[in-house]
């Protein structure tokens, strides 16, 4: 089965554009990210735009800060500690990469950890570690490792007891939705550049997330039959100059009990995680 991320993701901005009307009802607005742009990186101004056009679609308000790509990093904090500040608004995302001259840690330190959208901050990042379960009316948890869990319950995918392989360690999707699996008792081994023998690896996973950056990596002999394969790539093939994963779909997806397209899967849903991560700020602000 190949997992339709465009419905699904259309049926959660539907329901959160109704619970978002409710908030308006009793709050007199709705939630609202502030997202930071600095430069014109091609990849972020289309994800920027996407965020965009897609909390109009949930419901909810967006306010971009765009700077030029030669702000002083000062100014870049300033503008965060102005979010941190400013009541109508709930959720703070600063959209990567940022130029180089400026600290990316300190920017992401610099976030308030209750507005902390992707989950980025020590203080988020800590929780996630602690934590035995995945409540995210909690704390913030980055939004790819959220929608590759909220795939999994879409699919009705038992995690308990099975064999969870994530290629990839990185701080923003490969650590996070690890932890994320384990919460839910899978079993997972994390993968990485590394690792030896990655294809026999692979081979006993139930549940294989692929989070690498590489070109249709994943071929048919690293899947086994009636495996679940998530796959959080985002790359351009080669060959044809197309949008592709770190999965050969073409060459698994047989094989497979499910898999996520690139694009249309877990892109799809990673923009809907932003928005609850948004809407949970806005609760958690209210009610703690
Ligand atoms: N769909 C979405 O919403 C979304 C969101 C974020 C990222 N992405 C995409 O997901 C991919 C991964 O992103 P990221 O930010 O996690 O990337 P990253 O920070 O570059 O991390 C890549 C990870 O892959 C590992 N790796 C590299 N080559 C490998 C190999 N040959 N065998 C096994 N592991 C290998 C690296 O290992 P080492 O640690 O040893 O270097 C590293 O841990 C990218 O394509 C990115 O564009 C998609």
């Amino acid at each position: 089965m190949i997992f339709d991320g465009k419905t699904v993701a259309a049926k959660i901005l539907q329901t959160l554009e109704e619970e978002n009307a409710a908030l308006r009802e009793t709050y007199g607005r709705v939630p609202c990210l502030g997202v930071v742009l600095v430069g014109e990186d091609y990849g972020s101004v289309r994800y920027v735009a996407s965020c965009e056009r897609n909390a109009k679609r949930a419901g909810l308000d967006c306010k971009v800060v765009r700077l030029p790509e030669n702000s002083r990093e000062e100014e870049v904090l300033s503008v965060i500690r102005s979010l941190n500040e400013d009541k109508d608004v709930d959720g703070i995302l600063v959209q990567m990469p940022l130029p180089k001259h400026i600290s990316q840690e300190r920017i992401v330190q610099t976030i308030r950890p209750e507005k902390d959208v992707d989950g980025v901050t020590d203080a988020n990042v800590s929780q996630l570690w602690k934590q035995r379960r995945n409540d995210y009316s909690l704390f913030c948890v980055s939004c790819t490792p959220r929608s590759v869990m909220r795939i999994l319950k879409e699919a009705d995918i038992d995690l308990d007891g099975k064999n969870a392989v994530v290629i990839g360690r990185s701080n923003i999707v490969g650590m996070p939705v690890s932890k994320l699996l384990m919460n839910e008792n899978a079993t997972v081994t994390v993968c990485h550049s590394h690792t030896k023998e990655l294809p026999a690896i692979l081979r006993k996973a139930d549940i294989i997330v692929a989070a690498i950056g590489k070109p249709k990596f994943v071929g048919a002999d690293m899947v086994r039959e009636g495996a679940v394969v998530v796959d959080v790539g985002i790359n351009t093939d080669p060959a044809t100059g197309k949008m592709c994963g770190d999965v050969d779909t073409d060459a698994v997806a047989d094989r497979c009990r499910l898999i996520t397209p690139v694009p249309g899967g877990v892109g799809q849903l990673t923009i809907c995680s932003l928005m609850e991560n948004t809407m949970d700020c806005f609760k958690r602000l209210r009610h703690g």
